[in-house]
């Protein structure tokens, strides 16, 4: 449910105005270049301002252009990202300049999803891109963001959850000041990282205090609500594609329960010293009555819901013996489908995910006269 934004154009206004007078002087703020915007995006991940500044430095000496990250062997990229940490980001920084030099002649699309289908460039960062570097109408919602949305707008949901991202999102599209977006979003940052501090913020110098309904109810200190690490439950799960006269088994998870009337593939949580495999077989014997045979690693998917970190580990398998059929333990339906007739089930996320693998890496099995067991 998108939550009322009230005095947003006191909002609006408040933070252009703070922003012209305290805005940050930072070197890609001096032409605001997409490459520029786009590597001080990536290092601001994870990395502070104080802390990335010589790296980006360095970095722009070394590779003045996306012609030269694309010209430049990998380790030499490593090299001069070492020392910040998660390097899985300088090796997608190589993966996208490959791209833009293959497909978009060295230069940055000035496209939303174009962005969004670059190695390393998810929702925030194209649309940090979008609209740091083109002006271009484009929320970009980051850590800081949501802390002074947090605050600004009493949210007390927990901000990891999909409801409160939606709504972080979603304000942040309503109040977006149309041909701003440039100035608007980055205030919002600089706000969040000089005055609508994690600790001891500096509310008497916000510019937006007379807005701030987490002020006004004395709960700036409690927001943004995070949910605790503990509380999110880390789950192992076997998941079997079953595999049989070119047909896949599905079954359907009951109406109560963690995601009722949802379609899903068979299998279930390891026991404490159980292989991952070793629970497929077990899970398929009590809820189907099945005993399975050839059965292979497909894939590892990592899915976060609310309250679970979910590892499916997925493998593909078979009958053993043609003449067995399932019994429902446990579900209250199941159904032979063909690969393609999936899209007209409904899955739960980690499922989907499943399906989109098998999709793209194993796309022979949407054909239903060439499906065999082996992917
Ligand atoms: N944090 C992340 N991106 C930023 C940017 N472009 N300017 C200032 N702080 C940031």
């Amino acid at each position: 449910m998108p939550i009322p934004v009230t005095n947003a154009q006191g909002i609006r206004e408040g933070l252009l105005a703070w922003f012209e007078a305290n805005a940050r002087k930072l070197p890609w703020r001096l032409r605001y270049t997409p490459y520029e915007i786009w590597i001080s995006e990536i290092m601001l991940q994870q990395t502070q301002v104080k802390t990335m500044l010589p790296y980006f430095h360095r970095w722009m000496k070394r590779f003045p252009d996306i012609r030269g990250i694309a010209r430049a062997p990998e380790e030499d990229l490593l090299k001069y990202w070492e020392g910040m940490g998660y390097y899985s980001r300088a090796r997608n920084i190589h993966r996208t300049a490959h791209a833009l030099v293959t497909d978009f002649g060295a230069e940055f699309p000035r496209d939303l999803n174009l962005l969004l289908s670059l190695p390393g460039i998810g929702r925030y960062t194209a649309g940090a891109i979008m609209s740091i570097a083109f002006n271009a109408d484009c929320a970009a919602v980051d850590g800081n963001v949501v802390r002074v949305f947090a605050r600004l707008f009493d949210i007390a949901a927990p901000i990891q959850e999909r409801e409160s991202q939606r709504i972080f999102w979603n304000i942040a599209e309503r109040l977006l000041p149309m041909g701003k977006a440039r100035s608007f979003n980055q205030a919002l940052m600089d706000l969040g990282a000089l005055v609508c501090t994690p600790k001891n913020p500096l509310c008497p110098k916000c510019p937006l205090d007379t807005l701030c309904q987490g002020l006004r109810a004395g709960v700036v200190d409690l927001r943004p609500v995070v949910r605790k690490i503990q509380d999110i439950v880390p789950i192992q799960a076997a998941v079997g594609i079953l595999i049989h006269n070119g047909k896949v088994f599905i079954q359907k998870r009951p109406p109560s329960g963690l995601m009722p009337h949802l379609w899903e593939f068979p299998g279930g949580k390891l026991q404490h010293g159980e292989t991952s495999k070793q629970a497929l077989v077990r899970e398929f014997h009590e809820e189907l009555a099945l005993t399975i045979s050839g059965v292979r690693k497909l894939a590892l998917i990592r899915h976060n819901y609310t309250r679970f970190r979910v590892t499916l580990h997925a493998f593909t398998c078979k009958l053993d013996g043609v003449s067995q059929e399932p019994v429902l333990n446990a579900a209250v339906d199941g159904r032979w489908v063909t690969f393609g007739e999936l899209d007209g089930y409904a899955f739960p996320a980690a499922n989907r995910k499943l399906i989109e693998i098998l999709r793209t890496r194993h796309s022979k099995l949407w054909d239903e006269k060439s499906c065999k067991h082996k992917p």
